[in-house]
């Protein structure tokens, strides 16, 4: 299957021995994953009945089944701590991702990396991992039917870095300094859009709290935008 968001993906995912695919679906992840000669073993991992069913019948039609393996199960309940080097978690909130990763924390050790697209609360997931001693170290964005995409990769140091507060999570400085291709209009779609709330707020409620938080959320994306010498679209 191809598509700009698993190009995206699979862009960041590093060679491995063995890489678990959580929430595989289809499997498309983990056959572009072997058709790429990026690992040798893939373990999808599916909680549902139909798609697992799906994902197994899609792997043996393919022949990839001395390659890919598929479990039926929650997250990372069903692999063990030895078959995790690098994890793919993407297509699911950002809430559920963390809920994956912390409900199994214990099984990840320094060095693992986490490949992950959350589809919405992608600050919540880059809290979460600093909170919870990762580092992040690139992130890219896709854009596909006019919706944009945000990759995490991410690597567990066991360290605890230092706090932030909740506006340094709303979007990631590197994605400006490397020039990714949509942050411009990524981040030029959310002052929008911010913008918009904001007008809607002041017209129906008193409410002032939001109203800073989004512009303050604002003021930080159009400085980010300026810094690294983007334009700010109005
Ligand atoms: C929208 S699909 C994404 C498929 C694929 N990962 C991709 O990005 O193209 C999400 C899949 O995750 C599965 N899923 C949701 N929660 C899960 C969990 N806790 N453990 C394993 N699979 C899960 C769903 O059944 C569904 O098949």
């Amino acid at each position: 299957m191809n598509s700009e968001r698993m190009e995206g993906i699979l862009s960041l995912i590093p060679k491995s021995d063995i890489i678990i695919d959580v929430g595989t679906d289809h499997a498309y992840i983990p056959e572009a994953i072997i058709k790429r000669n990026i690992c040798k073993k893939v373990i999808g991992t599916e909680i549902n009945h139909q798609p697992y069913l799906k994902a197994k019948d899609y792997i043996e039609s393919k022949s990839l089944d001395d390659f890919i393996e598929i479990r039926k199960g929650d997250g990372l309940n069903i692999v063990q701590s030895d078959e995790i080097n690098v994890v793919v978690i993407a297509g699911m909130g950002g809430l559920l991702i963390n809920r994956i990763i912390n409900e199994n924390i214990s099984k990840i050790s320094k060095g693992d990396t986490l490949i992950l697209q959350p589809m919405n609360a992608v600050d919540k997931t880059r809290k979460f991992l600093i909170e919870n001693k990762f580092e992040i170290l690139d992130e890219v964005l896709c854009k596909e039917d006019y919706h944009y995409y945000t990759v995490i990769k991410a690597e567990f140091k066991d360290k605890k870095n230092t706090s932030k507060n909740n506006l340094d999570y709303i979007t990631n400085e590197m994605l400006f300094k490397k020039k990714d291709k949509y942050i411009e209009e990524f981040t030029n779609k959310i002052i929008n859009k911010n913008q918009i709330i904001i007008e809607n707020i002041k017209k129906n409620s008193t409410s002032k709290n939001k109203i800073n938080e989004l512009e303050n959320i604002n003021k930080k994306l159009k400085e980010l935008l300026k810094k690294y010498e983007f334009e700010v679209y109005n």
